[in-house]
């Protein structure tokens, strides 16, 4: 039997075992994108450390061992510090951004069927930019989500999802900022109709949620995206992403723990007795919360401030190092990833070339768009091998054309 099919039947020697784990790492500088969100390598080694003492921990334990809930417990608590929540905001460790957002949509939905009982075919109302998550947890708990079109900026129109608003709507929301185009929703106006139609109000900041408030701090500003607006009940924000916290790690948080009774299920409908978990989980690796909790110990706001500086710096030199590429343009957006048009070249064939030099790019449909997911460990040297590939790539273009296409999407 070839060992590619079924389990071999007897172990193999583990420098067979080691070799094929390493004929499949791609060099560190191509992979450099498709392993974002990363720290630089100091913070990385912290969270590898802590990551590798706990790797075997069952998280399933966290509400009984009371040493893993401390832990979980204190990264809940910086995170929702950082949210300007009141008093009792609180918040669940999750596996990332999609669980943060299955989770919320669950919530909506149990809170609605409380508060408007007479609702049966509850919809939701989002930007058409929200992320296809939600369209997933849409369709795992029956709710009708309503795409509404985007303004002329691209952004989430607050009319537009005004107008969409039914007596079935339960819920709205939208993102700080989506992917791919990296741009704010006007999340203020949108929570402001929220609150004033009794709705529930999701803001999705998967992306910026570790990143805006320390840019913030540096004077940037952005729509208030947080639970500053009354209307916000839940944020989903991942941890994995600019919280430079490894995979699989994300939160979701809630205006207030009484939410928290729309979130948790809590069956005994089994000979087992009652089962209680801190969210969807069950059975789940604790390394990623002790990683999350060493990580942002480590980091402190003064950390996180500093690689946020970092972080838009290499955002700049990146732009315009795209811009300086006749044909390519990177958008001048709020923030990640870093969204390349072109008005000239067909980006299908742009992206399918750059796969060939061993790059794994992300991209967009509407309109055409090569997405760069840049994080902390981006170094000068990764930015001129990306823009030096992406010149050869162009030039190439031009000269003599490329044929081959790769689907612009995620
Ligand atoms: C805006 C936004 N929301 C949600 C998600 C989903 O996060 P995850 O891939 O961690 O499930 C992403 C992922 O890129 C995202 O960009």
């Amino acid at each position: 039997m070839s060992a590619s099919k079924g389990l071999p039947k007897a172990g193999r020697p583990l420098e067979e075992i080691q070799a094929a784990l390493s004929s499949a790492l791609v060099d560190d500088v191509r992979a450099h994108w498709n392993r974002a969100f990363r720290p630089p390598a100091d913070v990385q080694a912290v969270a590898t450390e802590a990551y590798m003492m706990f790797m075997s921990d069952n998280g399933l334990m966290s509400l009984r061992a009371e040493w893993m809930g401390r832990f979980e417990d204190e990264v809940i608590e910086m995170c929702v510090g950082l949210f300007n929540g009141p008093a009792d905001a609180t918040g669940t460790f999750t596996s990332g951004g999609s669980e943060s957002i299955y989770s919320a949509l669950h919530a909506m939905r149990e809170w609605a069927r409380e508060k408007y009982p007479h609702i049966t075919a509850p919809e939701i109302v989002a930007p058409y930019s929200l992320h296809p998550a939600f369209s997933k947890g849409a369709h795992y708990f029956d709710l009708k989500l309503v795409r509404t079109p985007l303004g002329p900026d691209r952004r989430g129109s607050v009319e537009a999802m005004t107008a969409a608003i039914t007596p079935n709507t339960i819920g709205m929301a939208a993102s700080a900022p989506c992917w791919p185009y990296g741009l704010y929703d006007p999340i203020d106006e949108i929570a402001a109709v929220a609150h004033e139609r009794g709705l529930w109000m999701h803001t999705d900041a998967c992306v910026g949620g570790y990143l805006a408030p320390f840019l913030e701090r540096l004077g940037y500003a952005f729509p208030t995206w947080d639970f500053r607006n009354p209307g916000v009940m839940s944020i989903s924000a991942d941890l994995h992403k600019l919280g430079y916290c490894p995979k699989p790690a994300s939160t979701v948080l809630w205006r207030s723990r009484d939410l928290l009774r729309y979130h948790n299920v809590h069956p005994s409908d089994w000979p087992g007795g009652q089962y209680t978990m801190r969210g969807f989980a069950g059975t789940r690796t604790a390394g990623p919360i002790f990683a999350a909790w060493a990580v942002m110990r480590y980091l402190g706001e003064d950390g996180y401030v500093e690689l946020a500086r970092k972080l838009m710096a290499t955002r700049e030199q990146m732009m315009d190092g795209v811009d300086a590429i006749p044909g390519l343009k990177a958008w001048r957006n709020d923030l990640l990833p870093i969204a390349i048009e072109s008005t000239e070249f067909d980006l299908a064939t742009i992206k399918a070339a750059m796969t060939k030099l061993g790059w794994m790019l992300v991209g967009s449909a509407e309109p055409p768009l090569i997405n760069v997911p840049i994080d902390a460990a981006t170094e000068p040297h990764h930015l001129e091998a990306f823009l030096g590939d992406l010149r050869k790539v162009v030039d190439l273009a031009r000269a003599s054309g490329l044929s081959d296409r790769e689907a612009l999407n995620y």
